[in-house]
């Protein structure tokens, strides 16, 4: 059994990576009402990790013996004033969950929960990547600025983002499923 705090922390951890699919469900939402469907599609993908990642957290739980509590998601923001601030949203919001795996390893260290810290350990790594995405086309949005032909070549390139094969997230594994 993993220790209460931890588990508390863990379980609280499931939530925020649901809450993450969420989040980018609503922006490819709000993407999609915009006319970027490269961007929505980018954003479909992304919701698509992060339910992985709950899936990993909520995995590690049940493997240790321990309860999965799932816990109530809120009801999250459907609109943003432009593309940029949606994607400037998109990179705080990993800087936040950067924020939250550090305090999960902090916590199985004082806990002295060894066992948990080979995941917290791949999800350390895991937001160096995605800070530096989010990070990366939040920069490239500033830049684009009013100019339409670079927003609609930056929503070309986002659209071109694969989704491991049979996504529930992919419209297209879905369109011939009964
Ligand atoms: Fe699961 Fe984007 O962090």
């Amino acid at each position: 059994m993993i220790p209460n705090r931890l588990t508390e922390a863990l379980n609280d951890q499931i939530k925020n990576e649901l809450e993450s699919a969420y989040i980018y469900l609503s922006m490819a939402a709000y993407f999609h009402s915009q006319g970027l469907d490269g961007m929505a599609h980018w954003m479909r993908c992304q919701a698509h990790e992060e339910t992985i990642h709950a899936m990993k957290f909520m995995d590690h739980l049940i493997d240790r013996n321990t309860p999965v509590t799932l816990l109530h998601l809120k009801q999250l923001k459907t609109e943003w004033h432009s593309a940029s601030e949606a994607w400037k949203e998109a990179y705080a919001h990993e800087q936040f969950i950067t924020a939250k795996i550090n305090a999960l390893t902090a916590i199985s260290r004082e806990e002295k929960d060894y066992q948990s810290e080979p995941l917290l350990a791949w999800f350390a790594k895991e937001q160096i990547e995605e800070e530096a995405t989010s990070s990366k086309i939040a920069g490239e949005m500033e830049m684009v600025g009013d100019s339409k032909s670079a927003l609609l070549m930056l929503d070309r390139e986002l659209g071109a983002r694969t989704f491991p094969p049979g996504s529930p997230f992919d419209p297209a594994a879905y369109a011939s499923a009964t």
